[in-house]
């Protein structure tokens, strides 16, 4: 065990509900390695969802920690949080929340703009990441002139462009039929492969899963090997 990864120690999570509160996590113990692939499914409510956002640090955990290189992420003020977040962590989720007014370049360029990086030189790459992706053809195409599976891609292109040391996905295929969620989800795990970074995934798509090196159940607000 090394302390480059990204860990949760002890982690709960309640939701105030009306007279009752939700336990939705009760005590999650998970490391991500660097450069390691873990999946975590469940079915619809099991709190995949809660458990990405808190590890994601865009969630705050009722008990426990966070860690991300051996820092303690609750530790660190917000706008500390968030610098941290912006530089190591890319996120894709179940919808792309691409920019309508902005291009794919532009789009997938996003994190290095709000990392200070010159935008001829954030373009630059973000296009770099979009040919890899096969969108060489869709450069200055608006999401609504992208089909579903490629604004997709230009959200991964997004998730990656500032070679993030952790990506996290939550049902990144989710919203896609079967033939662009096997594209999408070859091309993400290809991607995250070839920069040796980490992949936290969590989804209910078990044929996605099962291509982690490591996966677990989420039931009851617990997380077993599966
Ligand atoms: N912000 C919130 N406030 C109250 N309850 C929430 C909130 N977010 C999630 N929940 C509840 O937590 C449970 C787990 O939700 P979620 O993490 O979205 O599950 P999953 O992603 O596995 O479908 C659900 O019962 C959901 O209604
Ligand atoms: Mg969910």
């Amino acid at each position: 065990m090394s302390n480059a990864g990204l860990k949760a120690g002890g982690v709960h999570k309640d939701f105030p509900s009306g007279e009752v509160t939700l336990n939705v996590l009760r005590g999650i113990d998970l490391a991500v390695e660097a450069g390691e692939s873990v999946s975590i499914v469940g079915s619809s409510g099991a709190g995949k969802s809660t458990l990405l956002h808190v590890l994601g640090t865009l969630d705050v955990p009722t008990a426990g920690s966070v860690t991300l290189g051996g820092t303690d992420m609750f530790s660190l003020d917000d706008t500390a949080r968030s610098a941290v977040r912006n530089k190591r962590l890319g996120f894709v989720f179940q919808f792309h929340y691409l920019l309508a007014e902005f291009s794919a370049v532009e789009n997938a360029s996003m994190p290095l703009r709000i990392m200070g990086v010159e935008p001829d030189e954030a373009d630059r790459k973000a296009t770099e990441m979009l040919i890899e992706l096969g969108l060489g053809e869709r450069l200055h195409h608006r999401p609504a002139q992208l089909s579903g599976g490629e604004q997709q891609r230009v959200a991964v292109a997004r998730a990656l462009v500032h070679e993030p040391d952790f990506v996290l996905a939550d049902e990144p295929t989710g919203n896609l039929d079967s033939e662009n969620s096997r594209m999408v989800a070859g091309i993400l795990f290809g991607a995250i492969k070839r920069r040796k970074a980490g992949f936290l995934l969590v989804t209910h798509d078990e044929s996605m899963a099962e291509q982690a090196e490591k996966s677990y159940l989420l039931k009851e607000g617990r997380l077993f090997p599966y």
